[in-house]
């Protein structure tokens, strides 16, 4: 569903990822490991259009997004959960919610009562500010957001970043829900338990490359993997 060859891209003349390569497949889950500054980051932006690319190629179903518009990409079908979470703080959560409906396909599947359906912690505050949730309820609006674009793939940056286990445990099922209906997902994480028991298939990221690449049971038996890329 999503290519990517030969990334080459970084931040000015720093230059961070160097001849990057995986594919994420329709209806799996693929979550990118890696250690701290290991380039994931940089990657997911160069996918969204925020980097430029200086060699290689990002195509979505065979047709070629790198080179385009960051706003383009995201209405191509895929939705994105940064790092930051990008809550707009002096909005309340409804409307975060109504400025991310704006790039949302005419009968969506993902409309406004679904996400609060879905993620019911967010129906009490609708009239809140951003600034005023907690680091769980940023993480659920952030998801929520970026569900009602209607992705095909969705890309979540350390969904778990900062949170208690109770609020982990709850992102989990919540991702798990969406891998049954079929959605396709590409995360990227630090928390190696979350992350293995979620997905489908693991590629880990080394110093701007993919260093390993393989199924999350193989990652989860290769310890030797484990301690060399990840330091789990
Ligand atoms: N805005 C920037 N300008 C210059 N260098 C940057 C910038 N952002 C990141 N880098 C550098 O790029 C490299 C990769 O960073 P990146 O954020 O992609 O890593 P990461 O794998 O996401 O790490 P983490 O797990 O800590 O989020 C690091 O060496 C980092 O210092
Ligand atoms: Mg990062």
């Amino acid at each position: 569903m999503l290519e990517v060859e030969d990334l080459h891209t970084g931040y000015g003349e720093t230059r961070v990822i160097h001849g990057l390569g995986f594919a994420a497949r329709r209806g799996r889950v693929m979550a990118v490991l890696g250690r701290n500054g290991a380039g994931k980051t940089t990657t997911l932006k160069a996918i969204m259009g925020l980097l430029p690319l200086s060699r290689g190629e990002i195509r979505l179903d065979g047709r070629r997004i790198s080179g385009r518009p960051s706003y383009e990409i995201a209405r191509s079908g895929i939705g994105y959960v940064p790092e930051t979470r990008d809550i707009f703080p002096s909005l309340t959560v409804d409307e975060n919610l109504r400025l991310a409906m704006r790039i949302s396909p005419p009968n969506p599947a993902w409309t406004r009562e679904r996400v609060i359906d879905f993620f019911p912690n967010l129906a009490n505050r609708l009239t809140n500010g951003g600034n005023q949730l907690s680091g769980g309820e940023q993480q659920m609006l952030s998801i929520a957001r970026a569900l009602l674009t209607n992705p095909h793939l969705l890309i979540l940056d350390e969904p778990t970043e900062g949170l208690a286990p109770i609020i982990v445990r709850q992102i989990h099922d919540k991702l798990q829900e969406l891998k049954a209906e079929g959605l396709t997902m590409i995360l990227v994480e630090q928390n190696f338990g979350f992350a293995t028991s979620l997905a489908d298939d693991v590629c880990v990221v080394g110093r701007g490359d993919v260093v390993w690449r393989g199924t999350s049971a193989q990652v989860c038996d290769d310890k030797a993997a484990q301690k060399k890329w990840l330091g789990v």
